[in-house]
């Protein structure tokens, strides 16, 4: 079978972003965030790169994507924070996995897990400190911390870690991010006098480990940098895309002025020009709603896509380029040959980098780049 679509990851580039990371956030450790399938990359692949250049633990968001990693052969300190309310945790620690807990609830099944299985279950206290999403609120924190006491009295938990989220950690000027990092101090306290002292504090993000010192305590949670995209809006770290998306174009018509393309029509061609049809469409995550606005590059110049996005396949308006059957047009990639990057499409598409690189779709293959 002959591809006609791939996602090229480009691991050189995930060694480099990591080492800029690791040599402007040090000596705070990394977590390489690798949830959601390593933000669309390939969380294997992703996790052994990062582990290589500087990453000490993995960070995933469910049970089954830390389990996965565990399958995977990949051994590195490992944090899940979301898990269902009837998780038991048992294989969660049978499998060395440290689990996120902001709630007494949680702390009690994970200390029941531990019972269960003769293991000591390590936790990490989340904080919510402004953003009102994961984390205990502010008025459970001191419960959250004697329970938290007593079970690690008891022999059942470790509490290795406090941590939270910022909500807006890419503009420093934001007073609310101020309010978090103070809440986080204050959250740091109330754990002592609790008496409790997690070894590893962690709050910042990649925009936080890349720009806000006061932010990188012991560990950072490194994300979108990792994969390449610049996290603070106006600065530049020399981080480096590493995913390329591209499509073989499969065939090529030349149509009259007035020609009605994809569904609806809703689109008709202003002149006589050339047709390339893409296998790309919106299962593959090409946003519907960028079309209008978003082009795919063949040769380095970028085409127009002609009407609607269908679910598999696309259509550019080409013009006169001397386009073929078997050429390839890049979605987006790095951006030094011409070609769009993913923070284009977020533009184009009304989101975010995060939301374009992890809507790719799994039938796009991954090929790796050493
Ligand atoms: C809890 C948590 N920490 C860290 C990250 C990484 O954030 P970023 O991609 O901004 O580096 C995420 C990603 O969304 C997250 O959910």
């Amino acid at each position: 079978m002959t591809a006609m679509t791939e996602a090229v990851i480009d691991l050189a580039a995930i060694a480099h972003n990591a080492r800029v990371l690791a040599a402007t956030a040090g000596p705070a450790g990394m977590m390489a965030v690798v949830k959601a399938n390593g933000f669309g990359h390939g969380a294997p692949q992703i996790a052994r790169t990062a582990l290589d250049h500087g990453a000490t633990w993995l960070g995933v968001a469910s049970v089954a994507e830390a389990l996965a990693l565990r399958a995977q052969g990949l051994t590195a300190p490992t944090l899940c924070w979301l898990y269902s309310p009837a998780e038991t945790f048992d294989e969660v620690l049978q499998a060395d996995i440290d689990v996120s807990a902001g709630s007494v609830t949680a702390l009690e099944a994970l200390a029941a897990a531990a019972e269960r299985t003769g293991l000591v279950a390590n936790v990490h206290l989340k904080l919510d400190t402004g953003m009102s999403r994961g984390g205990a609120p502010v008025e459970e924190w001191s419960e959250l911390f004697t329970w938290a006491r007593k079970l690690s009295d008891a022999g059942l938990l470790h509490i290795r870690g406090l941590w939270s989220h910022l909500a807006n950690a890419e503009d420093r000027s934001d007073p609310g991010l101020h309010t978090q990092l103070r809440e986080f101090d204050l959250g740091r306290e109330a754990a002592a006098v609790a008496g409790l002292d997690p070894p590893i504090l962690h709050l910042a993000n990649s925009a936080a480990a890349l720009h806000l010192p006061p932010a990188r305590h012991d560990l950072m949670r490194a994300g979108i940098a990792l994969y390449g995209i610049e996290p603070v809006p106006g600065q530049t770290f020399g981080l480096r895309p590493a995913m390329t998306v591209r499509a073989q174009i499969l065939l090529t018509k030349r149509v009259p002025a007035g020609t009605g393309v994809s569904y609806g029509p809703d689109f008709y061609t202003d002149r006589e020009t050339t047709l390339a049809l893409v296998p790309l469409g919106f299962a593959d995550g090409v946003p519907r709603v960028a079309a209008g606005q978003a082009a795919l590059s063949v040769g380095g110049v970028r085409c127009p896509i002609a009407g609607r996005v269908s679910m598999d396949q696309i259509v550019l308006d080409v013009g006169d380029l001397p386009v073929r059957a078997g050429d390839w047009a890049v979605m987006f990639g790095p951006g030094d040959q011409g070609e769009p990057t993913a923070g284009e499409w977020a533009g184009w598409a009304g989101t975010n980098p995060h939301e374009i690189l992890t809507g790719i779709g799994a039938r796009v293959p991954r090929r790796y780049l050493s």
